[in-house]
Parts: structure tokens; C-alpha cells; sequence
């Protein structure tokens, strides 16, 4: 024993999702590529997904999403906004200090976090280091994307699974054994891989090579079939080390919320993990991949549904481009904001 106290936790006490709007249903994409209901439904899990109407962007999902959020967690300030995201607004500033902004929070300290699907445990992350370092008691976490306004849409392997949406929690400096308290993270990437997920034009690279780009590489590139094998193998790996790490065995976990990759993805890995289906959560049929906002948005969903209250404990996973990978769990806290129902519409806060 040094006698030190141990750092603060990073405890959970505000949730908030947001979807745009407008529907995108399997027969509306059936009508301009190469595809059929069937299909998506069946490799996929998706039936419907939502999109930003034209003129939308990134920063203002993080802020619907932001601001409930923030109101489920009482209000108030925070010191720091972190938002996760595949599309920010422009290349250079990050989105993070304008949804601060939007939110009526000049001042505070904003970052933008790039790991793809995996982005939004990256900057839960980010929030934990925040707060046990003392750099931050009370920071707000968004996962936000318009992947619409990447998606080719004569691309039918990734305009298929792809969606818009936000989803954001609020994290408060804790005890590290309160409920909310988010556990172990686990966090690894593989660079080798860097080519299976990419935007090729727009960045450096393809900048100071002296190419024109091609229209194509303007777009997002997936090699589906190398993704979906990695994602199952580094996303089982992660949450079994996080599993280990929080002194917990598959059959400890009550309800089981992984990144919504696509629902084969999802059964396979809970299959791996050894979680019966009855405890994993899923709602990639009604919003498709949304990425970076994807845990959050259904972490929401299944508050509403009724099927992640109080004392559960949960097992979050994501996997993403980079190739990056992620996992922690917690209990959930009883906190009233917490508890809200599905704000009817376009809400799942
Ligand atoms: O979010 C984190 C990162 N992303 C992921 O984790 C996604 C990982 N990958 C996947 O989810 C799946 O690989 C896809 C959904 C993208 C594709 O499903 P798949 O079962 O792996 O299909 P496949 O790529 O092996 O293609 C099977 C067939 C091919 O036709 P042939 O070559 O067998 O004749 C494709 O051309 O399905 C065809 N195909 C389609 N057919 C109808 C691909 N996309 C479509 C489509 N509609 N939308």
C-alpha cells in the first residue's frame, strides 16, 4: 500500500440520442441500386435507417443529441466536449469546439475523436483519462455522423448498411465501485490494416502525392467481407479482455450492447462471448450502422424499451476502421435522467 487514493471514475449520469427525421426503408434503396429487401434483411439485419436531409450536418446531430444529454443529466455545465465522428463538419477545425458552442459552452476545453466505428469508446475513453487525470470533473461525450454525405451511392455493399444519427452521454467524476462507474476500457488498433476502411482522397496523402483523386476515393471504401472476419475475432478478443479485467464472466453480464456493425456480426460475437441471445441488445434493423453514434443511440433505445435499467451489468464493444477495436463494461446507475422514455418522433433520448 502507498497510501495514495485511487484517481477518480468516470460515473455515468446523462444519455441522450437523436436520429434526423427522414426514413430511408429497404424498397426506397431497392429503387436506385443493385439490391432487395431481402438481402439487407438477411446479411444485414437492417430494414430501415435514417438520413439528414440536405443542408444538415455533423455539429448539429452532436448538438440535438448533446442537449439531451445534457438535460437527462440535470443540466449545467461541463469542462469538456468530446465528439466522436467519421464526418466532421470541414477537414480542419475539429467539430467538437462548435457543438461546445452550440451548446452554450464557450470556454471549455473540445476535441474531436477519429476512430471510425469504434470512435465513440475511444472518446469515452478519452473522458475516463480526462477525469482521473483532474483535468476535467463533468465532460460531455458525443458520437455523431452524417455518413450519408460519404456513402457512394452507387455503392451497394456500403450504401446499404450505412446511417445518420447521434447519441451522447454525460460523465461525472466518482467512485470508481458507484453504479455508472464505466470499467476497464480496453483499446487497440492495427495499422496494417489501415486500407480495409478508407476515405482515399481528401487527406495528405493522397494530397502531396501529386494524383488527382479519382471521384470514387472522395467516398468511404469497405473491403466488407475482410472487415466483418476481423470484426468478429478483434471485437470478441477486446471484450473478453475487458470481461477479465472487470473480474467478470460472460454469464455476469445482464444485457450485452455491441456496436451494430450489422446483426450477423452481433450474434456472432455475442455466440463467441457465450452472452444467449436474450441478453444482447440490438436495434440495427430500424437504424442501420451509425457508426461512432451507434452505442450511444443504443444504449438509448434500450433504456426506452425497458430492457437496460438499474443494476444491470453491461458489456459495450465497437469495432472499427484503423482497424481499431474497444471494450468496457459497467452497472447500470439508477440516476432519474437516466430512466426518460422515447421521446416520441425522432427522439431516443
Ligand atoms: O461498422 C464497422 C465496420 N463495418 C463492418 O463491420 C461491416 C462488415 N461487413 C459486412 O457487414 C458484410 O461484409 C457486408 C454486409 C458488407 C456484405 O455482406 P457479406 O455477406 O459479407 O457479402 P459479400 O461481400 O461476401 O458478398 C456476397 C455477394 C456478392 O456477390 P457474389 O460475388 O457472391 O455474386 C456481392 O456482390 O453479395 C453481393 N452483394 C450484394 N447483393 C445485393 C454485396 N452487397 C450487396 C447488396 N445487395 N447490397
Amino acid at each position: 500500500m502507498n497510501g495514495r487514493a485511487s484517481p477518480p471514475a468516470a460515473v455515468l449520469t446523462g444519455l441522450g440520442g437523436w436520429l434526423p427525421p427522414r426514413v430511408v426503408t429497404n424498397d426506397d434503396l431497392v429503387r436506385r441500386l443493385d439490391t432487395s429487401d431481402e438481402w439487407i434483411r438477411s446479411r444485414t439485419g437492417i430494414s430501415r435507417r435514417h438520413v439528414i436531409d440536405p443542408g444538415m450536418s455533423t455539429a448539429a446531430l452532436a448538438v440535438e443529441a448533446g442537449a439531451l444529454a445534457l438535460k437527462s443529466s440535470g443540466g449545467g455545465d461541463v469542462d469538456s466536449v468530446i465528439v466522436a465522428t467519421t464526418t466532421p463538419e470541414r477537414l480542419c477545425p475539429a467539430t467538437a469546439p462548435l457543438v461546445a458552442a452550440r451548446l452554450g459552452l464557450t470556454g471549455v476545453a473540445a476535441h474531436d475523436v477519429s476512430a471510425v466505428c469504434t470512435g465513440f469508446l475511444y472518446a469515452l475513453a478519452s473522458a475516463v483519462g480526462q477525469i482521473a487525470a483532474g483535468l476535467a470533473r463533468r465532460v460531455l461525450v458525443i458520437g455523431a455522423e452524417a455518413y450519408s454525405t460519404i456513402i457512394n451511392p452507387l455503392d451497394r455493399q456500403t450504401a446499404v448498411i450505412f446511417a445518420d444519427g447521434a447519441g451522447a452521454v454525460v460523465v461525472e467524476a466518482g467512485s470508481p465501485d458507484e453504479p455508472g462507474a464505466i470499467g476497464p476500457m480496453v483499446l487497440g488498433s492495427d495499422g496494417e490494416l489501415s486500407d480495409l476502411i478508407t476515405i482515399p482522397a481528401g487527406g495528405s496523402q493522397q494530397r502531396s502525392s501529386g494524383q488527382p483523386a479519382r471521384p470514387e476515393d472522395h467516398y468511404f471504401q469497405m473491403r466488407g467481407r475482410d472487415v466483418y472476419r476481423h470484426a468478429v475475432e478483434r471485437t470478441t478478443a477486446a471484450a473478453q479482455a475487458a470481461l477479465e479485467r472487470a473480474g467478470w464472466q460472460a454469464g455476469d453480464v445482464d444485457r450485452f450492447l455491441p456496436h451494430q456493425a450489422n446483426a450477423r456480426i452481433c450474434s456472432a460475437i455475442g455466440d463467441e462471448l457465450g452472452i444467449p441471445a436474450e441478453r444482447r441488445a440490438g436495434n440495427i434493423d430500424r437504424v442501420g450502422n451509425t457508426a461512432a453514434a451507434s452505442i450511444p443511440l443504443l444504449m438509448a433505445d434500450t433504456v426506452a424499451s425497458g430492457l437496460l435499467g438499474p443494476g444491470d451489468r453491461v458489456l459495450l464493444a465497437a469495432f472499427g476502421g484503423g482497424l481499431t477495436w474497444a471494450a468496457t463494461t459497467l452497472t447500470w446507475p439508477a440516476s432519474a435522467g437516466l430512466r426518460q422514455p422515447t421521446h416520441p418522433g425522432s427522439s431516443t433520448a
